[in-house]
């Protein structure tokens, strides 16, 4: 990989041990995939930022980073925590507490913002054509499909180099010719709610593994439909985008269909019980503005029963501009949450067992990374089963 005076400088160590180790991971990570050079990045965001996900093998590295008083070179951004310091941290011991404070403080020191959120975008949205480092999965899926910037799917390590030196190895997505679509994906049935969508990402992710799927069929989609399809992709595959509006190359493409009894049968297999759940769970990803507007909307007027708890995880950023939502779904007995999830917290520390959900990404992961059972069911089934009966 061809690389300019300066970064041979940094890669020599004459900007200290950060940078240098930085760009030996940019390095070998460019030659591993092809690169040709760096390129610079605007944004970077970062993960690997739960203590309960992270434990503590990855502390020393951050703690010697930090040391050397690095800075990132572009606004660069937190996900996830491991706890809200409102609602979720007294439940848990002060040394997991601790951990957490210091891994934060550790990325603060490097200037990194701790806005703990995995949709970053809502706080500052990607130009289309910039190029991006973005850690988490769901993140790089909108970035690039949605929103039009480019970004390939970097690990927590990575993202993290990449901000410290301001630049990331042009390969993959950040070439134009590693962006089409590889497989046409015919959806053959009316998808009902962003559930289903987000099962559809599950379904589709599992059939083409790291391939581009472009969709043709979608209707009455939203953005936060799209979110739920890239997140659910992201999840049972390796993809890192998705387009969902044909062009004409593409009818020579690969065909797969998808057909009703297709999302029948992953919502069935995405459910591990029937019980009625100790949590329900909305905001995987964290909610957009207008996602916490519709669970306020179909709170309005009812309570949240006493067994049970109902969570909406979102960014303190969208709840910022959230209030009166916020407040009615107080009222109803529920929790907004803000830098957590449920999958990133010690659910089960907190008697949760088994939990109802909308996003198809939880219901992928929380049985083996939480251990707890699941249902998958639409944002409306989800609230009638919080609530007291009327
Ligand atoms: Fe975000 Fe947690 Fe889901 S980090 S994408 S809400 S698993």
């Amino acid at each position: 990989m061809y690389l300019t005076r300066e970064e041979e400088k940094i890669y020599d160590g004459e900007w200290g041990w950060a940078y240098q180790v930085s760009m030996k991971i940019l390095v070998r990570l460019g030659d591993l995939f092809g690169a040709t050079k760096l390129i610079p990045i605007k944004s970077a965001h970062i993960s690997g930022v739960s203590y309960k996900t992270l434990g503590d093998a990855p502390i020393d590295f951050l703690e010697a980073l930090a040391r050397t008083n690095a800075k990132v070179q572009v606004p660069s951004t937190l996900n996830p925590s491991s706890f809200d310091p409102a609602y979720l941290a007294k439940n848990f011991p002060q040394e997991y507490r601790a951990r957490q404070l210091s891994i934060t403080n550790l990325y603060k020191k490097m200037d990194v913002k701790p806005v703990f959120t995995c949709t970053p975008y809502y706080i500052h949205k990607p130009q289309p054509n910039s190029h991006l480092a973005w850690a988490e999965s769901s993140a790089v899926m909108y970035a690039n499909s949605v929103l039009g910037a480019w970004t390939n799917r970097e690990g927590g390590p990575s993202a993290l180099a990449a901000a410290l030196i301001g630049k990331t190895p042009n390969y993959g997505v950040h070439q134009a010719e590693n962006r089409r679509a590889d497989v046409l994906v015919k959806v053959e049935v009316n998808l009902r709610n962003q559930m289903e969508y987000g099962v559809l990402g599950i379904h589709v992710g599992k059939l083409l593994k790291d391939k581009i799927p472009v969709f043709d069929g979608l209707s009455n989609y939203t953005n936060d439909c799209l979110k739920q399809l890239g997140a659910g992709l992201a999840s049972s595959g390796m993809s890192t985008m998705f387009r969902y509006k044909k062009s004409d190359a593409d009818r020579k493409l690969e065909t797969i269909s998808i057909q009703a009894e297709n999302i029948e049968n992953t919502i069935e297999s995405l459910s591990t019980t029937f019980e009625v759940p100790d949590l329900v769970f909305i905001g995987c990803p964290h909610c957009s503005l207008n996602e916490v507007r519709n669970v306020a909307q179909a709170l309005k007027g009812r309570k949240v029963r006493k067994e049970a708890k109902l969570w909406v995880c979102t960014s303190r950023h969208v709840k910022g501009k959230a209030e009166e939502y916020v407040k009615i779904i107080e009222k109803a007995g529920g929790h907004v949450l803000c830098d957590t999830c449920a999958v990133v917290t010690w659910i089960n520390k907190l008697g949760i067992n088994s939990m109802m959900t909308n996003s198809a990404k939880t219901a992928y992961y929380a049985p083996t990374l939480n251990r707890v059972n699941v249902r998958l069911a639409s944002l409306d089934q989800c609230v009638n089963t919080a609530c007291v009966k009327e």
